[in-house]
């Protein structure tokens, strides 16, 4: 077998870079090194530079290659919170008369993610006719298997029990594995495609939702500006896009706009003016008067919504039935330093939907150096730092936040998220059950 000397695999590491935008160190150096000994010695090659030759030259070897180094990892409803953002988004800003919906999954492996779509928004009552979801990866072996649409049971990690009932209801069980039904199936096409190169789905009209998650976490920088613009290119002027928490910072970098605080990973390009919280209240009143809706809405067999309205919940947690006496912002007859403090905890919150997570912040350290106490500010700055990706500072803040109102739905849901993020199974488990135990407040 040919030894894998250092300066060869520096060769290797560059084609992954420029090849498939991959950041070898973000995959683990070693394993890389370890797959590629692997295929030299598979393929044969009688020496590295012999490997690196017919890398170079032969593309369908580059594929094997890479085909052994992506990370497939994905499961059903993974982050269910982005799928219950689609719903709400469709129910804010989608008009109900649309012919078609378009969905694209990038970087989707084995299909999870785009199946989970298609259940999320046929779960919404949108019509197979009305339909469009793509799921695209640069792994040819995972797009054959998505295709089949065939799972094994560690495609259905999520305990919840709504998501299992839910995925019972599309998914067949036959013998150890579960079939996706004919009908889903027949709405989800799947392609390769590559992010990293310049003609990725080239040609291809906008999508209204696109999910792009636990994908640029493994790319370069430069990889990720190309990769960034392609979604630009791809989202419809009003469209969603949906990508892993901790990708968020690289989206509101590039400049697009938080759909809301409470989804900090779900983002709407900053061409589009609609104030999709103001829309969201509007839409919800509209559907509550007008069921059935053409397309879906937010009643769903979901979990029910770990969240509400940020923008509203400002202003009704004190509202009577609040939680934590010390909360007095949003009053709505409220005088001198509470209307003040409320005031600017609105802004603050502004500001951190529209993306300006700096101001957002500034503003919470005002109100929290006049009202150390006030639980909403603690949670607020805990939300905006971690779309920042200050992991522990956020913590910190949502720890003190729940310190002050233990039974702070959303501060417990952005616990959860961070102790999911973190790994953290079991805490995670613990703050979704203390998040269902506490209703969201309801938008008015
Ligand atoms: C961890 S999975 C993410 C799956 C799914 N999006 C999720 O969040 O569960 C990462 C996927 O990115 C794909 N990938 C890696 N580099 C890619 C590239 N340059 N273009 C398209 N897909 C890529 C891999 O093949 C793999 O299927």
């Amino acid at each position: 077998m040919a030894v894998v000397c250092d300066e060869s695999l520096s060769e290797v590491f560059r084609l992954l870079r420029e090849g498939a935008g991959i950041d070898p160190e973000s995959c683990g150096l070693d394993s890389i090194a370890h797959v590629v000994r692997q295929r030299a010695s598979a393929s044969g090659a009688e020496s590295p530079q012999h490997y690196l030759r017919r890398l170079l030259s032969d593309s369908a070897e580059f594929q094997e290659l890479l085909e052994d180094i992506v990370v497939p990892e994905t499961w059903f409803f993974r982050d269910s919170l982005a799928f219950r953002a689609v719903q709400y988004y469709l129910d804010a800003c989608h008009s109900r008369g649309r012919e078609k919906f378009r969905c694209l999954s990038v970087a989707c492996s084995t299909g999870e993610e785009a199946y989970s779509l298609a259940i999320a928004l046929r779960d919404a009552n949108v019509e197979p006719s009305q339909l469009y979801i793509v799921g695209t990866d640069v792994s040819r072996r995972s797009l054959d298997l998505a295709r089949h649409g065939s799972f094994s049971a560690r495609s259905f990690r999520d305990p919840d029990a709504q998501i299992v009932a839910l995925c019972n209801r599309w998914c067949e069980r036959t013998g150890e594995s579960w079939q996706v039904h004919d009908d889903l199936l027949a709405g989800v096409e799947f392609c390769w495609g590559n992010l990293a190169q310049p003609e990725f789905l080239a040609g291809e009209p906008p999508f209204d939702v696109v999910f792009c998650r636990n994908v640029l976490i493994y790319f370069h920088a430069e990889a990720r500006r190309v990769a960034v613009r392609h979604l630009d290119r791809l989202l419809n002027p009003g469209g969603l896009l949906c990508c892993a928490a901790a990708e968020a910072r690289i989206f509101s970098e590039a400049g697009f706009r938080s759909l809301s605080a409470e989804y900090p990973f779900a983002f709407r390009r900053q061409d589009n003016e609609v104030d999709v919280s103001a829309t969201a209240a509007t839409a919800r009143q509209q559907c509550s008067e007008t069921r059935p809706s053409q397309l879906g809405t937010v009643s769903s067999a979901l979990p029910a919504p770990r969240y509400a309205d940020c923008s509203v919940t400002a202003a009704n947690r004190a509202g009577p039935g609040a939680s934590g006496a010390h909360v007095s912002i949003g009053v709505a007859d409220g005088t001198g330093a509470e209307a003040s403090q409320a005031a600017t905890l609105r802004a603050a919150q502004q500001a951190a939907d529209s993306g300006r997570l700096d101001v957002a912040e500034t503003l919470c350290a005002h109100v929290l150096a006049l009202e150390p106490g006030c639980a909403e500010a603690h949670y607020l700055r805990g939300v905006v730092r971690q779309a920042q990706g200050l992991l522990d500072e956020a913590q910190e803040s949502l720890e003190k936040a729940l310190y002050l109102d233990p039974r702070h739905h959303q501060a417990l849901v952005h616990m959860m998220l961070l102790a999911e993020r973190r790994g953290n199974r079991r805490l995670a488990e613990n703050y979704r059950r203390r998040a269902k135990q506490t209703k969201p407040m309801e938008a008015k």
